[in-house]
């Protein structure tokens, strides 16, 4: 299986974020000097993606034009020499190429992941959420295609969350099929922790065959009453073997006031410009 195209969803609201997402979509929020959406690009080239599809809410494109050219910026960098920076700049608006989809209205995840539907055709393709951010040795991706590519099947993101965590994720159930990997048996999105079939949670990143599009087209709205992914993931795993991969490395939940805050401080701590500085800042605090 050759996977080129992911779909970055960028379509919510971000009502968890407010007010800082009044105008400013979430994505856009920055972790140290990059915003969340350039943070998943990268993670998506650093794996061999070709094409990034973001979808979109209408009037909520700002995260499309932190990728375009900056004519401006760069002639006034130019001008004052200012090379290392121009490089970032450009850089920035050629890491990828890049299209657009939208959805117009938010009736949820599943639905968001339909709208691009054209831009990818008749291919595998990953989604990439930009809530979820990854540091790790190998990109989070990376290690998801590695399975897909080896098992020919779709593979999801796990990860084990505590209890009182479990009804914010879509969690599955699961058996063990080697290391860190597991064949999928079912799964249910936002299930009351009594009735979780286990702690492991789907986190943001997923390698889907194009089937999935036909099962999101005739899903009925679940959890929220949104046509959710995980029912799509669902009804895929009984047509096909799926499996979920434990990946290696850290994830950071954007969508939430804490997971932004430890996002700065484990990137910033990665930072070599930044990480004295700042480990001898966080000592200072943390003893006063
Ligand atoms: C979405 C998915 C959920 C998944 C989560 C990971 O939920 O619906 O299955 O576990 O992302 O971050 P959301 O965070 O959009 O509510």
């Amino acid at each position: 299986m050759k996977v080129r195209k992911a779909v970055v969803v960028a379509a919510g609201l971000g009502t968890r974020m407010l007010p800082a997402t009044r105008v400013i979509p979430k994505e856009i929020l920055p972790v140290v000097d990059r915003p969340a959406i350039q943070i998943v690009v990268e993670e998506a080239v650093a794996s061999g993606i070709e094409e990034i599809v973001i979808v979109v809410a209408p009037g909520r494109s700002l995260v499309l034009d932190h990728f375009a050219p900056v004519a401006d910026l760069e002639r006034h960098l130019e001008e004052r020499g200012k090379h290392d920076l121009l490089a970032v700049v450009r850089s920035t608006g050629t890491m990828a190429r890049i299209t657009r989809a939208h959805q117009h209205q938010p009736l949820g995840l599943g639905h968001a992941v339909l709208q691009a539907r054209a831009a990818i055709g008749d291919e595998p393709f990953a989604v990439m959420l930009p809530d979820d951010i990854f540091d790790s040795e190998r990109p989070c991706l990376r290690q998801l295609l590695d399975v897909a590519e080896a098992r020919e099947a779709p593979v999801v993101a796990l990860m084990r969350v505590a209890p009182q965590d479990i009804s914010k994720y879509g969690i599955v159930e699961a058996a063990p099929a080697g290391e860190r990997l597991y064949r999928l048996t079912g799964m249910v999105e936002k299930p009351e922790p009594s009735k979780a079939p286990s702690d492991f949670a789907i986190v943001g990143r997923y390698v889907l065959t194009p089937d999935i599009f036909t099962l999101l087209a005739e899903g009925k709205p679940g959890a929220g009453g949104e046509i959710q992914l995980t029912d799509g993931l669902l009804a895929l795993s009984r047509r096909r073997p799926m499996y979920g991969c434990e990946f290696i490395g850290t994830r950071y939940d954007l969508g939430d006031r804490f997971g932004l805050m430890t996002a700065q401080i484990g990137f910033g701590l990665k930072r070599p410009d930044l990480a004295d500085r700042l480990r001898a800042y966080l000592r200072t605090v943390i003893s006063a």
